[in-house]
């Protein structure tokens, strides 16, 4: 039985002003998979991101929730159970590590689960345990994007939306954060779209694969026919001209 899918865009166009950032787009994320979203700058993946959760004017066409075509706005978007990690790791500097992460919690009324939640994204990442009363503008990085995973992952979605989670690594971070992500997707069973310029550790992890380029899907397929395929070169080469 194929996969259900979860979220979806059809044919949709979003227009800053003139400027076309999706051009009849057609995007899916299915029940339990990992899609990596690639592409230069400007090609329109943060986009695809933010009009999943309601942050993108869109022009035309329909974001389909399962089979039901939704309006989507954040507080609505964060109730059905879909999470987003924007690009740029924007934890509350001026608040703890367990501050940050209560109000990642916000949606869950029950101060007994809350603290749960917290307890569980804590053993998954160790070192928030550690610095749970440090203010979050003294972590590094890396810690503050494991912070902003952890955030995320408070409301316990189905579906994680993450843009760029890697952005400004060591290397050896971005290992650990793409760890953390597989592991996150493996053991529940979370759908999770992802926008990364680290290609190869992205195709490493991913299921499918969109390229996109000048707000125009170029080619869609397996991580692993991406991985062998020369699309890729050509879109980051300016070679690509034709959307699919
Ligand atoms: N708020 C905005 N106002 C005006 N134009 C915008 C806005 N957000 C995005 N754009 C434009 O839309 C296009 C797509 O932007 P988007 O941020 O989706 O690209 P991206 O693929 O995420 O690029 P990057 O890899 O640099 O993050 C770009 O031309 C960008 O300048
Ligand atoms: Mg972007």
């Amino acid at each position: 039985m194929e996969n259900e899918i979860l979220l979806q865009l059809k044919n949709v166009a979003v227009h800053y002003g003139g400027v076309k950032a999706l051009d009849g787009v057609d995007i899916a994320l299915d029940e339990g998979e990992i899609v990596a979203l690639m592409g230069p700058n400007g090609a329109g993946k943060s986009t695809v991101l933010k009009a999943l959760f309601g942050l993108a004017p869109i022009k035309s066409g329909k974001v389909l929730w399962h089979e039901d075509e939704i309006n989507p706005i954040p507080h609505k978007i964060i109730q059905k159970g879909i999470a987003f990690v924007p690009q740029g790791r924007r934890v509350f500097t001026h608040l703890t590590v367990e501050e940050n992460l209560e109000i990642g919690g916000f949606t869950v009324r029950d101060k007994v689960e809350l603290k749960r939640r917290i307890n569980e994204v804590m053993e998954m990442f160790p070192v928030l345990r550690q610095k749970r009363k440090a203010k979050s503008g003294t972590l590094s990085g890396g810690q503050q994007q494991m912070l902003a995973l952890a955030r995320g992952l408070m409301t316990d979605p189905k579906i994680l939306l993450l843009d760029e989670p890697s952005l400004g690594l060591s290397p050896k971070i971005v290992k650990e954060v793409f760890a953390k992500i597989k592991e996150i997707n493996l053991n529940r069973k979370t759908a999770i779209m992802i926008v990364e310029h680290n290609i190869k550790s992205l195709l490493s992890i991913a299921d499918r694969a969109y390229v996109l380029d000048k707000g125009k899907v170029v080619a869609k397929d397996t991580a692993e026919n991406i991985t062998n395929s020369d699309v890729l070169e050509k879109v980051f080469m300016g070679k690509y001209t034709k959307s699919i």
